[in-house]
This record gives structure tokens, C-alpha cells and sequence, in this order.
């Protein structure tokens, strides 16, 4: 913000080395309340250095400090505040907006640097689990606000197509599998399945010997295993696909887990040549501090989860060369990752500092963790049928008339799923109900979403065109909106910061608020000469609430 930066300037002028620029930039505050204006300067660390009392520095800049961007400055109490001048600013930030338009917020930071993003990873022929849509969400969003502060993203869909899951399928299918069904509706087959193989196995562990075994026939390159995992991967990637599409969720790599079993031999001779590798009990394992020791090879010869995404990093340096790498995965993972991260940096990697698990908590039905597992199966893409399926319900209500409803549909019922997750810090559990996502007033996707069209319905109802006339203020009304407008990159760029795109979701909330506030008070279209000033104010917002959503994954419809 630029406002912000010219007060610094000056402030770092006046205290003429006496503190750290950076630590000037962490003391400049937002006031709480607006009558003591739009920032403040606290004048205590400054008592000791001058030997003056706060309230004497204080006054002593105020008499110093000019710029035409500020109105009114004012010592109180210690605090040096300052008072934007309101139409300057109004005019610099809407002018700005008007000629960026969606480009408006962008940042530089990530310019010539690649930051890969891990995210989704769901595992194949298990159904996609509403942990796997948390970390879609998410990752979908960082990968966006990443692009939007100038990084090359690389998207990654780490499949989890190895494992002793494979084993157990192909068992159940040699066991009770019909090849018809699972041809007519292969994904819900496979579950069934995969469910029936659990129930079983608790009364009967020797399927799980069995299950071990045809593992070992797919990782020997057996030919029948193969074509089976062929076909459950094939089959799976299909389902999953129609949730992506419907999320407008798209990947560059669908490297998984198998992608790397002739990648891990060097891996391991390399840990062993820097002297890491231990024995224990007949398997190698990297010793650690502060945690347990990270498996690389079981006693009979097999590599790991570890050890693959050990291969993976390796491989994503090589071929990226990036200089960030999350993985967007559930908090459950976090001694994995760190295991991970140990190991290398061990070896001696550098660039091992980039790399970040963004974890995440889980999301919960009526208080309790929601199950894939054992028949209690909530299939996502039921779910997202469902919410789209209540949308098109609101949409019958309201406006019948609409011309696509469908596709609004679509982005109102995935929009309020995916708006509902990213509200909330990611760290915490979250409650899944339909009813509130889905909600029209109160802080849900759908209401942005109206907010939005209600903006644009504005827009052309005034006949608004973008023009390079300058803006005024003409509303006291609309300057909270101003201020909210010029906050955007600063926004985003803590959101990246943070990791946390629920900062982008809050600030979007409290822009409808103060938008439908001026629009309950404010004749927008009613005068004539004022209109078009008016009207550039519905635009900036109209601009950032679209962009906004599209940070987070979602869609803007015109109309709703
Ligand atoms: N497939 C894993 C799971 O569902 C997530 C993989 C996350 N990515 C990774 N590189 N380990 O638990």
C-alpha cells in the first residue's frame, strides 16, 4: 500500500537510524478505531533513545512530517497518527484499478523462481477422501496466489498408486470381484471391495498374508498384477478427473508413487556413501535428532513412503529447480515431513530450506473424523452432485429466468464446498454441513458470489465504462471500500506469507459487508453526474471480489 510506505519513508527519516527500517515497518499500526485515523506510530521504544517523553516525540514529528497524501496529523497519547487525505488516495486507487483491472494486486516476489505444490495426492482405488478434497482446495489456492505473486508454479498430483492397498484389492477382486460391474461402475465396485476386504480380514488375518503376497508379485513386475494395477489406476484417474473438473482443479504432473521405484536405488547408495545408513533388525534405517530414526528399507528389501518421497525431492529439484516446494498434506504427516526434511539436510542439501508442509486439519461430521473406510463412506463426488444439486434449487426460486443455470449450478454448489474449507484457518477441524455452506446470508461463498453479481448488475444497468477521468469521493460512505481496495496486495502477499488463503476469504467477506452497506445507503444510479464516479467504486469492487474468488479456486458468476 503505497500510503503506508510513504509514512515509513518518512518516518525512517526522522528517526534518522535511531531504530531499524524493519523494525519501523513492524511498529506502524492500524488503529482500531478511525477517529484516531488510518495509522499510527508508537513513540515509547523512542522515550529511551531521545530522553523525551512519548507525548513530546510525538508532537515533535507531527510538526515535522508533510505529505500530500495525508490530511491531518495528530500526537495523542504518545501515538503519532496520521490521516490519509481521502480524496488523494480515493483517486490514486481507483485510478489504478481502473487501468490494471485484474491485474491489479499482483506482486513480483516469486518473479524467476519456480515453487512446485504437492496437493490433492489422493490414493488410487481408495476413494477420495474428504481429507484429499481439503488438501485440493488448498493447494488449488496457494498454487493460484503463488502465480498472482509472480512464481512459476509447477502443480503436482503425487498419486499414491504403490502400496499394499494393490495387494488387497487384487484379492478381493480374485476373490469376489464381477468383472461386468466393476466395467458399469468401476470406482464404487473397487470400494465395495475394498470395504468387504476389511471386513473380512478382521476375522480371517490370513487374507492379509494373501494380500502381502500379491503385492510382492506386483513389485516383481509380475504380468497379471500389472495389467490389474493398470486397470484399477485407469479406472480411479477417470473418477477423480470429474471431481477435479468440477472443482476447475488442473495439475501439470501426475507423477505418483510408482513414478519413482526405479529412482530410489540411487537414493539409497547416496545415503549410504555419506555414511547415514544404518542397520536395525535387518532393515536401513537414518538415524535422527529429536525424532525417530526415518525407515528407508524394510527387512525384506522393500522401500517406503519415505523413501519414495525421498526420490521425488531429488527429481523435482533436478527438473524444476525450485526454489520452494510444499506439500499441502494433513497434519497427521507432520513427522513424516519432518523426518523427510531431516534426511536431507543431513545429506547436505541446501535447498532443502524451501521446502514446507503446509498441514491442515480434519474435517469432521457431527464432531467426528469422517471415515472412509469402514462403510461409513461419504463419496465426494455424491457430495458435490448434492450442493450443485441445492444451488440450482436456490437458483429455481429466485431466478428462474436465468439463462445458465447449470453452469451457475455448478459454480454456487462447488463454490460454497470450497469456500466453507478456505474460511477457516487452515490448522483447524471443520464441520461439514451443506446447510450452512450453503447459505445465502452470513459469511458463505454464495454470498460473495451475490455480492459479485449485484456488483455487476450495477455495472450494467449504469452502462459504467472504464474511463481515465479522475475519481472522487463523493460518498463518506464508500471509503472504507477505498481502504479495503488499497489493502489488496498486502493481502495477498501475507496470505502467501502465511500459507493462508482464509486471509484472502475474510478480506473478500468484509468487502461484501462494506459494499451492501454502501448499497443500502447510497442511490448509486440515481444522479446522473455523480453516477460514473459511483460507478468506479461498484467496479473496483466488482474486480476484486472476481479475483478474489478465482485466488481461492472459485467462479464469479454475472448473474445468480
Ligand atoms: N497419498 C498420500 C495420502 O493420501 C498423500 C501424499 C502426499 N504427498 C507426498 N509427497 N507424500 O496420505
Amino acid at each position: 500500500m503505497k500510503e503506508k510506505e510513504v509514512f515509513i519513508d518518512l518516518l525512517v527519516n526522522l528517526i534518522d537510524g535511531n531504530l531499524e527500517k524493519k523494525q519501523i515497518e513492524k511498529m506502524v499500526e492500524v488503529p482500531k478505531y478511525s477517529y484516531l485515523g488510518d495509522f499510527s506510530f508508537p513513540c515509547f521504544q523512542l522515550a529511551k533513545i531521545y530522553r523525551k517523553s512519548p507525548q513530546l516525540i510525538a508532537q515533535d514529528f507531527a510538526t515535522r512530517l508533510h505529505s500530500s497524501l495525508f490530511e491531518k496529523i495528530e500526537a495523542i497519547g504518545g501515538y503519532l497518527n496520521i490521516f490519509l487525505n481521502k480524496q488523494e488516495v480515493t483517486s490514486r486507487v481507483i485510478k489504478e484499478i481502473l487501468t490494471k483491472k485484474e491485474h491489479y494486486g499482483g506482486l513480483k516476489i516469486g518473479k524467476n523462481q519456480v515453487i512446485t505444490i504437492d496437493f490433492s495426492s489422493p490414493n488410487i482405488a481408495k476413494p477420495f477422501s474428504m481429507g484429499h478434497l481439503r488438501s485440493t482446495v488448498i493447494g488449488n489456492a496457494l498454487s493460484l496466489i503463488s502465480e498472482k505473486c509472480g512464481y512459476q508454479v509447477v502443480r503436482i498430483n503425487h498419486l499414491g498408486d504403490w502400496g499394499t492397498q494393490f495387494g488387497k484389492l487384487m484379492v478381493a477382486y480374485k476373490m469376489w470381484g464381477d468383472d461386468e460391474l466393476i466395467k458399469k461402475n468401476p470406482i464404487k465396485e473397487l470400494l465395495k471391495l475394498y470395504i468387504k476386504f476389511h471386513d473380512e480380514e478382521e476375522s480371517n488375518p490370513l487374507l492379509s498374508n494373501k494380500a502381502r503376497d500379491w503385492f510382492k508379485k506386483l513389485e516383481d513386475g509380475d504380468e497379471v498384477a500389472t495389467q490389474l494395477w493398470q486397470w484399477f489406476r485407469e479406472e480411479s484417474l477417470k473418477e477423480f478427473s470429474k471431481i477435479y473438473q468440477l472443482l476447475g482443479v488442473e495439475f501439470d504432473s501426475y507423477n505418483g508413487e510408482a513414478f519413482y521405484n526405479d529412482k530410489m536405488e540411487r537414493v539409497v547408495q547416496l545415503l549410504d556413501q555419506k555414511g547415514l545408513l544404518k542397520e536395525s533388525d535387518g532393515a536401513h534405517v537414518v538415524d535422527l535428532e529429536n525424532m525417530p530414526p526415518c525407515l528407508i528399507k524394510k527387512s525384506n528389501g522393500t522401500t517406503l513412503y519415505a523413501t519414495r518421497d525421498l526420490a521425488a525431492a531429488f527429481y523435482r529439484q533436478e527438473t524444476y529447480q525450485f526454489s520452494k516446494a510444499l506439500y499441502v498434506v494433513g497434519n497427521e504427516q507432520s513427522l513424516h515431513f519432518q523426518q523427510l526434511f531431516q534426511v536431507l539436510s543431513k545429506m547436505g542439501f541446501n535447498w532443502q530450506k524451501g521446502m514446507v508442509h503446509i498441514p491442515f486439519g480434519m474435517m469432521l461430521k457431527d464432531g467426528k473424523k469422517m471415515s472412509t473406510r469402514k462403510g461409513k463412506v461419504v463419496l465426494l463426488e455424491t457430495v458435490l452432485l448434492e450442493a450443485i444439486g441445492l444451488a440450482k434449487k436456490g437458483i429455481e426460486e429466485r431466478n428462474p429466468s436465468l439463462k445458465n443455470k447449470d453452469e451457475v449450478a455448478i459454480q454456487v454448489g462447488t463454490g460454497a464446498i470450497i469456500f466453507h474449507d478456505l474460511a477457516h484457518h487452515r490448522l483447524h477441524d471443520i464441520e461439514f454441513s451443506l446447510e450452512d455452506m450453503l447459505r445465502f446470508e452470513g459469511e458463505t461463498g454464495p454470498y460473495i458470489q451475490y455480492t459479485h453479481a449485484r456488483a455487476s448488475s450495477l455495472l450494467r444497468k449504469g452502462n459504467f465504462i472504464i474511463h481515465d477521468q479522475e475519481v472522487a469521493l463523493i460518498d463518506e460512505e464508500a471509503w472504507t471500500i477505498v481502504v479495503l481496495v488499497n489493502s489488496f496486495s498486502d493481502i495477498i502477499n501475507r496470505s502467501l506469507e502465511a500459507y493462508d488463503p482464509s486471509l484472502i476469504a475474510k478480506y473478500l467477506i468484509d468487502l461484501s459487508k462494506s459494499f451492501n452497506k454502501y448499497y443500502a445507503t447510497v442511490r448509486i444510479l440515481d444522479h446522473l453526474e455523480k453516477r460514473q464516479s459511483r460507478l468506479s467504486i461498484v467496479f473496483a469492487v466488482k474486480t476484486i471480489l472476481n479475483e478474489g474468488l478465482r485466488l481461492l479456486g472459485m467462479k464469479a458468476p454475472e448473474e445468480m
